[in-house]
């Protein structure tokens, strides 16, 4: 049953990414369509046709503009050396016109976040993660996601597909070839097994986003 669940999710998915990138949508109906998957206070996780998918409310539009060039450089076959596969997330991206990417970002940057957030959620110390992504989840480093009151489930898939590439081989284990995500910096510290990522990444979700 879950299995026939996820494979309509990905239909639907599928259909509303191949209504985007229509010449004459407007700037708020491409944002719109975005809402209708990525969660915001006007449609909240359990409202989006999946779970799982990021909060882009108050992330770094320049990172937003990012992740839509590796998405679509996967999509187009790139060796790129930051790409980055998704089957909804490559044909989205590559329908996008590369000048309306920044505009829509933005916007959706500026978007009430989906979930408020406990502002005083027990820290975690020491967090090897403050380094880069801040003590609160919010860095200025506009290369650098912000993790504040970002979707739990997506963080762990996201921690364990970028470190995937950089782990030892195990005996037995075919090693993957074709890597879904790949960062040279967030890979390498990813590997790195750090006893408290588990807990960081939940008090990371618990913060507000801005
Ligand atoms: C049909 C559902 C769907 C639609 C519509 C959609 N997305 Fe996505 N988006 C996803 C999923 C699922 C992911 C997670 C992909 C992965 O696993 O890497 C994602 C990931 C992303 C990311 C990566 C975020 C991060 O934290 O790294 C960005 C940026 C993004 N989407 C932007 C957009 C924009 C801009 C639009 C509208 C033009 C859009 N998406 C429309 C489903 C969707
Ligand atoms: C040396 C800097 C650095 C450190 C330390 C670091 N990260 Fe990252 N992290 C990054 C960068 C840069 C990215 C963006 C990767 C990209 O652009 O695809 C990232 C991306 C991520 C993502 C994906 C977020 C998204 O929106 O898709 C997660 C999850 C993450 N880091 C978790 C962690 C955790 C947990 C730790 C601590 C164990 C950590 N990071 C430590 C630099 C760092």
């Amino acid at each position: 049953m879950d299995r026939l669940v996820s494979v309509a999710a990905v239909f639907a998915m599928a259909f509303v990414a191949m209504s985007m990138g229509l010449p004459g949508v407007s700037l708020a109906e491409q944002v719109e369509a975005c809402l209708s998957c990525h969660p915001s206070r006007a449609s909240t996780p359990s409202e989006s046709i999946v779970t799982g998918v990021p909060a882009l409310t108050g992330q770094h539009p320049e990172y937003i503009v990012k992740q839509l060039e590796r998405f679509s450089a996967a999509a187009e076959g790139d060796e790129d050396p930051f790409r980055r596969f998704s089957i909804v997330m490559g044909h989205v991206a590559k329908e996008l016109p590369a000048s309306e990417r920044l505009n829509i970002a933005r916007k959706l940057s500026a978007q009430t976040c989906a979930f408020l957030g406990n502002p005083d959620p027990p820290s975690v110390e020491p967090n090897a993660c403050a380094v880069c992504h801040g003590a609160r989840g919010i860095t200025k480093n506009p290369d650098v996601p912000n993790l504040a009151g970002q979707d739990l489930r997506y963080l762990f898939y996201q921690y364990q597909k970028l470190r995937e590439p950089y782990l030892p081989d195990v005996p037995g284990i075919e090693a993957t070839n074709k890597p879904v995500r790949l960062h040279p910096v967030m890979g390498p510290v990813g590997a790195q097994l750090h006893d408290n990522v588990v807990s960081a990444l939940i008090y990371y979700s618990k913060l507000p986003c801005r």
